[in-house]
């Protein structure tokens, strides 16, 4: 086990509640919903913009009540949610001055982004938009590799007059919209560029070309943007380096790179491995993994996004209110092991992870051990240890490194290690923490403000 010291926390210098935070809510929610059969249900069916149409008619989110998806967040433990404003089709959930494509025209009749920003400032949460680069439905977004119009034959005719520019222009001014006319906007997901996917045709023609900074205009955009909104974040997906990585749908190793510079990072993960609602995906995590996931981003100095995609009526579904509800109560008891803490810069034992905060190290326990567990290093920097969820004291050792194992007593452990006993009986949580009060000086950490 080596102790490097703790890493020094990197958060955004100007936003430090991002790493502070830990926990956000995502929000899928569009015309897809309606589908109910994924987000990407454009292109996986390569639905022509005409068919799709059939959803902007049945638009209707009578239930839509973003007070309650409020506080589903709060009740676990989220601190910020993130709506898509405008998914890849296209459609947006506000009265934008640039396009008809939108809530207002539809049976839903309304701006829907105006409740939402309320509800969450009410709650006292963070406000997040997310945003597509991507627009299945803009006449001047040139049809490639990931469009639903991919296999129309006349991809190269109806391309001739799709230069791009006149979709830079509809984004940009769209962006400009979003961050004028709703307030305080804390944080900007944008998705997503993919410059490297060129393909070519079957006698080795260029084809397609991909998509990145400059279609969209990224350098500009990221200027408008801290104009708007000098306090807000913006992640990395516009093909020019942001405030934050974006993982996705996987958990990171450990600290995220941008060369050899640690960055604040957010790993975004689904319920079931779709973003919208996909009504016969029965592939839900079940809330203990989704708890152990967020514990073991925090290990790593990461935030988890945690994604639900509302039905097409506007609420939040059952099996995902049941993982909210996990998640919130192991996080009534347990936050401050996640909040403020980050990683520890200490080989956790096997099946367990440490959490950071000031003179606190939590250790999470994923498997329960019988007995003891040896945390080598830490012997002389232990005051105190309690279990988290019911503050009981657990007892400390230090075992003769030379003290050979007895029919009753653990043998010796490397010079240093501590040991707790622990009881037999598992705590009756998702992940038992034990919360260890360090001597002040044991584990230095402070935040810097390096980035990327
Ligand atoms: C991927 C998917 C997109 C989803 C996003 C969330 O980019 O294409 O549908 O919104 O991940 O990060």
């Amino acid at each position: 086990m080596t102790h490097q010291g703790a890493p020094a926390q990197v958060v955004i210098p100007h936003a430090p509640w991002f790493t502070e935070d830990r926990l956000g809510m995502f929000v899928h929610w569009g015309l897809y919903s309606l589908a109910a059969r994924h987000e990407w249900v454009m292109n996986y069916e390569q639905i022509a913009v005409e068919d799709y149409r059939k959803y902007f008619e049945h638009f209707d989110p009578d239930l839509y009540d973003p007070r309650e998806w409020a506080a589903a967040a709060k009740h676990a433990g989220m601190k910020y949610v993130v709506l898509t404003t405008k998914h890849h089709d296209g459609f947006v959930l506000w009265d934008s001055a640039l396009t008809e494509y939108k809530s207002t025209n539809t049976p839903c009749g309304r701006d829907l982004l105006t409740p939402y920003v309320e509800a969450l400032r009410e709650a006292g949460l963070k406000v997040g938009f997310y945003h597509s680069v991507i627009d299945w439905h803009h006449p001047d977004f040139a049809i490639d590799a990931v469009h639903p119009e991919r296999n129309n034959p006349d991809w190269r005719e109806l391309n001739k007059t799709r230069t791009g520019e006149a979709y830079r222009e509809y984004l940009h001014g769209q962006v400009r919209e979003l961050l004028s006319n709703y307030g305080q906007i804390d944080y900007l997901f944008f998705d997503f560029s993919y410059p490297e996917m060129s393909t070519k045709t079957a006698d080795g023609e260029p084809k397609f070309r991909g998509k990145g900074a400059k279609d969209w205009g990224s350098v500009e955009l990221m200027k408008t943007i801290r104009e708007l909104q000098p306090g807000i974040i913006v992640n990395d997906r516009l093909n020019v380096p942001g405030d934050f990585v974006t993982p996705e749908q996987y958990q990171p190793a450990g600290a995220m790179l941008s060369g050899d510079k640690e960055v604040p990072w957010e790993a975004c993960q689904t319920l079931n491995g779709s973003w919208g609602y996909d009504r016969d995906n029965l592939d839900y995590k079940a809330p203990d993994q989704l708890v152990r996931m967020l514990i073991d981003g925090v290990s790593k100095g990461g935030n988890l996004l945690l994604n639900v995609g509302p039905t097409a009526r506007g609420e939040i579904d059952p099996r995902a209110h049941e993982a909210l509800e996990g998640i919130g109560e192991w996080m009534r008891l347990h936050s401050r092991s996640i909040y403020g803490a980050g990683a520890a810069g200490l080989d956790a034992p096997v099946d367990a992870r440490y959490t950071l905060r000031g003179d606190r190290l939590y250790l999470h326990l994923f498997a329960w051990p019988f007995q003891f567990i040896h945390l080598p290093g830490l012997a002389d920097k232990v005051r105190y240890a309690q279990l988290l969820n019911d503050a009981s004291e657990v007892a400390m050792l230090v075992l003769d490194s030379d003290q050979v194992a007895g029919h009753m007593t653990p043998a010796g452990q490397a010079p240093g290690t501590l040991t707790l006993k622990l009881p037999v009986q598992r705590p009756n949580v998702r992940v038992p923490v034990v919360e260890l009060f360090l001597n002040s000086t044991a584990l230095n950490t402070h935040p810097t403000t390096e980035r990327d």
